[in-house]
């Protein structure tokens, strides 16, 4: 049941903010889901004099809502938001208004969204601590990146710790607030069919691909240093694995799934040293063309003058041991600058073990199943039928299609769905803070390795599926990516 709530967002005139988050609550509010009453605070550095629905025109002019712009709603919209200026750093007469201002109001909802570094979540933590805005009504909601390894990561969640309890805390991957995502779970532990085969025995091997054909543009200042191992694997990569991979829980609800995503990740064999080198491809897109356009180097789009070390690109293969998926390859990959912008999960299925239509002659392709997280929804299996109404007697591969999007109009987008889950407290889809440690102990591994070894990364045309080497992972193990065309 949706209820009436404050939100403040730290960070609330920032990239994220405008991008995703402001667009979000007002699609959230133009179906209904977002009731007439709750309140959005936005805090900023700088004092803002403007009106507040100039402003969210300026936004959503760049940014455009999912529902469009409604001038009435927008009115509507806009006078449930407004900013406060805030330090995050020193209290003050700010936040002795916030904290005024919220007074009223002590029993309901009170979500507070980092969307700030993480340099500065310690001190918000302890400053909304100061101002007893951390009851039990509140929670706080944590966006990545948390840390750049492991030592800040852990430092984070014990700072974070000292004044709100792990239940208030609500660390977001906004890949597990997708539809498709939260499809997985149902349909593989509502469907005798799937689970049965999901395992070694039928299973050859499972692919998943982050890909996108933006490079950092405007986000340079974030992502140099940082790269997509920390940008990606370590969260939305790893939790894929989890979700695809993870054991039935017993129920669906926070403790049993994340019990269950956590003896995943500690069951991911550790890559080292030269296992590193054979199994980890690194690359960094160079020049090359979009749409036919030509387009700059990674190095152009930073202006950066001296070269960087810094991956745009990585492909992984990686192994889960334990007894379901003993010899059952995991190839992860996401990029920028390649040639489209897509999340998809392939589960290949074993090759059959004998031909009764070899006579056929031609190739049986291995049965697929794609789940396809964006720009759509889509679930799809892929298998041999007969080649109905051929002249001479053929088998072709089809697709069927798993049509699970009912409504456009139903659909939330992550960002909305995790912070009305985050209002009702619920911490189903987000991550708990030993997933965090264990994800970014299998990652600093790899990194720390390349930071010993020097490594650079291997450079590939923008516009290209990333490094030679990427494709080489596969075809030494007479596989392909299956979207490499
Ligand atoms: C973010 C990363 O978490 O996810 C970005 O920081 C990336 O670098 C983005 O572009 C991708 O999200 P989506 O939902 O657009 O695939």
């Amino acid at each position: 049941m949706d209820c009436q709530f404050d939100l403040i967002i730290f960070g609330g005139t920032g990239d994220l903010s405008r991008k995703k988050l402001l667009p979000a609550l007002f699609a959230g509010y133009v179906a209904g889901r977002l009731l007439e009453g709750c309140r959005i605070i936005l805090t900023s550095r700088a004092p803002y004099d403007g009106e507040m629905i100039d402003w969210l025109k300026e936004v959503f002019a760049e940014n455009k809502p999912a529902c469009g712009l409604e001038k009435k709603m927008l009115a509507e919209f806009a006078s449930m938001v407004r900013f406060q200026t805030l330090s995050l750093k020193d209290g003050g007469d700010d936040w002795e208004a916030l904290k005024q201002s919220l007074k009223a109001d002590a029993d309901r909802p009170l979500v507070h969204f980092l969307a700030i570094p993480p340099g500065l979540f310690t001190s918000t933590c302890e400053l909304l601590g100061q101002y007893g805005l951390n009851g039990e009504n509140a929670r706080v909601v944590l966006e990545k990146p948390l840390g750049h390894n492991l030592e800040s990561a852990q430092a984070i969640n014990a700072d974070v710790g000292r004044f709100f309890s792990e239940n208030q805390t609500f660390r977001i991957d906004h890949y597990l607030g997708k539809e498709a995502v939260q499809n997985l779970l149902a349909l593989r532990f509502s469907n005798v069919l799937f689970e049965e085969l999901w395992s070694s025995r039928t299973i050859d091997h499972i692919q998943i691909t982050i890909a996108e054909d933006l490079g950092v543009e405007g986000r340079g200042g974030f992502y140099e240093g940082i790269g997509a191992m920390r940008d990606m694997v370590q969260n939305h990569l790893l939790q894929l694995l989890c979700l695809v991979a993870m054991e039935p829980p017993a129920r669906i609800d926070a403790e049993s799934i994340r019990d269950e995503k956590l003896k995943v990740l500690k069951s991911l064999r550790p890559l080292e040293g030269e296992g590193i080198d054979r199994n980890v491809v690194r690359g960094q897109y160079g020049a090359g063309a979009m749409m036919g356009k030509a387009v700059g180097s990674y190095a152009d789009d930073l202006e950066l003058e001296s070269p960087s070390d810094t991956e745009t690109f990585v492909a992984i293969k990686a192994n889960i041991e334990n007894w379901r998926w003993a010899g059952v390859p995991f190839y992860l990959r996401t990029g920028k600058r390649l040639p489209d912008r897509f999340a998809e999960i392939v589960i290949q299925f074993k090759p059959i073990p004998h031909s009764p239509h070899a006579g056929w002659g031609q190739n049986i392709n291995p049965n697929r199943f794609i789940i396809r997280l964006q720009p759509e929804d889509h679930l799809a299996l892929r298998m041999m039928v007969k080649n109905h109404g051929a002249k001479s007697d053929t088998l072709k591969e089809v697709e069927m299609n798993l049509d699970v999007v009912a409504d456009d109009s139903t659909r939330l987008g992550p960002y909305l769905r995790l912070i009305l889950d985050t209002v009702r407290g619920d911490q189903s889809l987000f991550v708990h803070r030993d997933e965090v440690e264990y994800a970014w102990r299998w990652v600093d591994r790899i990194i720390n390795h390349w930071a010993a070894k020097g490594a650079t990364p291997k450079t590939y045309q923008s516009g290209t599926w990333g490094p030679y080497e990427a494709h080489d992972l596969m075809t030494r193990d007479r596989r392909e990516w299956f979207h490499e065309t």
